[in-house]
């Protein structure tokens, strides 16, 4: 069974953007203290850098490591890395130690087959460096109602822990892991347009822009809005806003179909790709 968050040791094999973003959050949100964590990275020096950030924080010199230290362990490397880093650890890991995958395109079944401990897959995302948006939880056979909640209750200091079914990892990380992206991207036009158009200041517009969007995720998630009545309360009959929610209407009819779909046929590909590598003799 795996221990409270408070006594427990968390391993990260992997410390580039996601793994170095999990470690700062669970650090700053106060779950964890640098004793408690044990990271190891192919490139040395960023492991190092961040034992330096945090004193306490163990910088192993090897993946093997990492296991030998741990009860918990975060998979955070590229799916490329993936098989490398299995055929390293696989003849250390313990029945006792839960191994948890941060990438959508490797399955809980390859790691099961391949792994003799308990596999969960969750898929974070860049809103819980600020202690907000979701993390994704999907749990292979071997882990029990206790190790779920315990790692539920990691996560929930930086996240909300959604459980979710992993045929739908792709959708649900577009909208929790993508969608950040996504909506800078949108912002970012509105941002654009407002100065092309008007000649507002840009520094100015950002920080409209970006007060709106944390206003308006606030409604969503605390203020009994859905997105449907938000609209409709903003939007007057008559009024501007519905005039532009009209253009919006028309000019985004089918984007979001045809970007899921896009999303949707890369991670076919990616799927595939790592389903040959699992193929491939074990090491
Ligand atoms: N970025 C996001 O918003 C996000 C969100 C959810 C999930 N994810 C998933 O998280 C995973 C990692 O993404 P990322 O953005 O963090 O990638 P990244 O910045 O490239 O980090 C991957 C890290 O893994 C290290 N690494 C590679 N092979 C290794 C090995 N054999 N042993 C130890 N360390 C090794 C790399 O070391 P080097 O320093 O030598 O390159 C690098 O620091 C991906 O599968 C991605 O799909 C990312």
């Amino acid at each position: 069974m795996l221990r409270r968050h408070s006594t427990m040791k968390v391993g990260f094999i992997g410390t580039g953007s996601m793994g170095s973003i999990l470690i700062d959050s669970l650090l700053r949100s106060g779950a964890l203290r640098p004793e408690q964590i044990t990271a190891a990275n192919r490139t040395a020096a960023k492991v190092e850098l961040l034992a330096e950030k945090h004193p306490g924080l163990q910088a192993a010199r090897s993946n093997i490591e990492v296991v030998l230290e741990a009860d918990l362990v975060f998979l955070c490397v590229k799916p490329v890395e993936f098989k490398r880093v299995i055929d390293e650890i696989r003849k250390v890991t313990l029945p006792s130690q839960v191994v948890v995958s941060i990438t959508s395109p490797v399955l809980i079944q390859h790691l099961e087959e391949q792994l003799n401990c308990r596999i969960a897959k969750v898929i974070p995302s860049i809103t819980n460096y600020m202690l907000g948006g979701a993390t994704l939880c999907m749990y292979g056979e071997r882990m029990d109602e206790e190790d779920k909640e315990a790692l539920e209750a990691l996560l929930s200091t930086i996240s909300e822990p959604i459980r979710i079914s992993e045929s739908h990892t792709r959708i649900t990380s577009d909208i929790s892991s993508c969608g950040p992206a996504f909506f800078a991207h949108l912002l970012q036009k509105f941002i654009d347009s407002a100065v092309a158009e008007t000649g507002i200041p840009y520094e100015q517009a950002t920080k409209l822009a970006s007060h709106m969007l944390l206003g308006t995720g606030k409604l969503l998630t605390e203020g009994g809005f859905s997105p449907e009545a938000l609209q409709k309360r903003v939007a007057v009959p008559g009024g501007i806003t519905a005039e532009g929610l009209r253009l919006m209407e028309r000019e985004l009819d089918g984007m979001f179909n045809r970007l899921i779909r896009i999303t949707h046929a890369k991670y076919e590909e990616d799927l595939e790709k790592v389903g040959a590598m699992f193929l491939k003799p074990i090491d």
